[in-house]
């Protein structure tokens, strides 16, 4: 949406507004606040009702996400048109998920549930056969954060399969400490990369090869599986077990394609599908709700809120679940890589700031690290606490103690507190009116996983479309790859003619 639209200037004005006159604090003694800016989502109960707008603000940026098509774009993302236009290519994320029993109607809708069928079918014989006992999936960014996250998450799911390690460090302590204690002849690895040339997961894969091949008798093709949109090339190199990604599947949302063949090998093919399932109901939500009570809507119009209107540099995310622990580098990718760009699909800038920092790490150790800052800092960010209403262990006081921390840290960010007698004025002074949301899940299952990964992936889309911007590709990360490669060569030839001072400098230093 172009910033010098009615609309945008309506908002620009409500935020001048907003930042001198909404008290949170007051506005929260109305209990007609949680109920207006609360909703119920599939397997989530999303509460706006602490972040820093109200519903004359939301009704605007409905109006801001009306005049910029979200509901459009949306279909268009549905039906598998092209969305992604600097590589002319559709996102099909959301034809993984449907579910694998509907009528097939296009060569792209084949070509997913092909793959993904294929994966789960190996999957199966693999767990049956029982030959592995251990699996290492090789896989960076999109191929490698997805698998770590929901491996971690659906750990009480994990039966009958291998254990499964998890490698993308193109530093050799990754893959040498997953190594420790492996037996070739039980190993199997897994090389994910949709690109089939992304340099850590070629390095890594490399080495797993050659710790394979150096056991001796072995062949190791029977013991590497590849996970790739360019199967021809894996094919090539000798590999004979090979899973597809659809092109128009882009790494930060390969979860629910072959590249989910290491959880399915864990948790098995029937949990694999819960956690599709998931997704898909949330997809429902994101397609037939209308926008003014529609979960992915309503984020990702926060997003354009807090960034574009509000200037804040970020949000933080706070999962109060271990299983969750990975998440906020899994978010992380998915959108500062989607949405941390300048232009619009056009290529003409974009005229505001869009998505900021992503960070986080697990409540509650973030409370004694940085929530510090959170609290008394001179930036005001907004947090995102994702906690579950029930455990999934049997210690019931770790879980109430948890859940108020996470409750708590939300109350305490909103209303502040001034220093009382006797207490040192300034230093114990919280400002308060900093906002947060709060996502509550019923129980981290296999569906609510599914349900909350697609919520974020379907907010990035919204925040994107109102923005302008083209969510599915990343540039952004080519010109340190090419650098890289060179830097690499003149390690070899000790060439630093032409460099500038400072690396030159650098790479002396460690090539000498
Ligand atoms: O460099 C960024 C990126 O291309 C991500 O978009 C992607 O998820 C990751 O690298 C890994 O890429 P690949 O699956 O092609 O190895």
């Amino acid at each position: 949406m172009s910033v010098d639209t009615p609309i945008w200037q309506a908002l620009e004005s409500r935020a001048a507004v907003c930042r001198q006159t909404l008290n949170l604090s007051q506005a929260l003694s109305s209990p007609d606040r949680f109920e207006h800016l609360s909703l119920q989502a599939p397997h989530v109960l999303l509460d706006c009702s602490k972040s820093l707008w109200d519903e004359a603000v939301l009704k605007d940026l409905l109006q801001l996400a009306k005049q910029a098509g979200v509901a459009q774009r949306r279909d268009a993302l549905y039906a598998g048109t092209v969305v992604n236009e600097t590589e002319q290519r559709p996102a099909l994320h959301v034809r993984l998920r449907a579910p694998l029993a509907t009528q097939i109607s296009s060569p792209v809708e084949e070509e997913c549930h092909t793959g993904l069928h294929a994966m789960l079918t190996m999957a199966q014989q693999v767990r049956e056969q029982a030959r592995f006992t251990d699996v290492v999936h090789i896989g960076i960014g999109g191929s490698g954060l997805g698998p770590e996250l929901v491996l971690q998450a659906l750990h009480p799911w994990c039966a009958g399969g291998p254990r499964v390690h998890v490698v993308s460090n193109m530093d050799g302590h990754d893959l040498h400490q997953a190594l420790q204690g492996l037996v070739p002849e039980r190993t199997l690895f897994i090389v994910a990369s949709k690109s089939w040339s992304t340099a850590e997961t070629q390095r890594n894969m490399a080495s797993a090869k050659a710790w394979m091949c150096a056991a001796g008798n072995l062949h190791w093709p029977d013991h590497f599986v590849a996970v790739s949109s360019r199967e021809d090339i894996a094919r090539q190199n000798g590999f004979t077990q090979t899973l597809h990604i659809p092109e128009g599947i882009g790494g930060r949302f390969s979860i629910w394609s072959a590249v989910g063949l290491p959880v399915a090998l864990a948790v098995g093919p029937e949990v694999f599908k819960r956690l599709l399932a998931g997704a898909a109901q949330m997809d429902a939500h994101f397609a037939q709700e209308p926008l003014e009570r529609n979960a992915p809507v309503w984020l990702g119009l926060l997003d354009v809120w807090y960034g574009s209107f509000l200037q804040m540099p970020g949000r933080c995310v706070a999962p109060y679940h271990h299983g969750l622990r990975r998440l906020p580098a899994y978010l992380q990718q998915l959108e500062m890589e989607s949405n941390g760009k300048q232009v619009r699909a056009n290529g003409q800038p974009v005229g505001c700031l869009t998505t900021g920092m992503v960070w986080g790490e697990p409540g509650s150790n973030g409370q004694h690290a940085f929530f510090q800052w959170l609290h008394q800092g001179t930036q005001c960010i907004p947090v995102e606490f994702i906690a579950a209403r029930t455990a999934g262990h049997d210690l019931p006081e770790h879980h109430e103690v948890l859940l108020a921390n996470a409750l708590a840290q939300a109350q305490a960010l909103m209303q502040g507190a001034k220093a009382g007698e006797g207490q040192l004025a300034g230093h114990q002074d919280f400002p308060g009116n900093r906002p947060s949301t709060f996502m509550l899940l019923d129980a981290l299952t296999p569906e609510s996983l599914g349900a909350l990964l697609a919520l974020h992936e379907h907010r990035v889309f919204v925040a994107g479309v109102v923005w302008g911007i083209n969510s599915f590709d990343q540039w952004g990360v080519e010109l340190g790859k090419t650098l890289a490669r060179d830097l690499r060569e003149r390690m070899s030839s000790e060439n630093l003619s032409g460099l500038d001072a400072s690396t030159a400098g650098l790479l002396e230093y460690c090539i000498r």
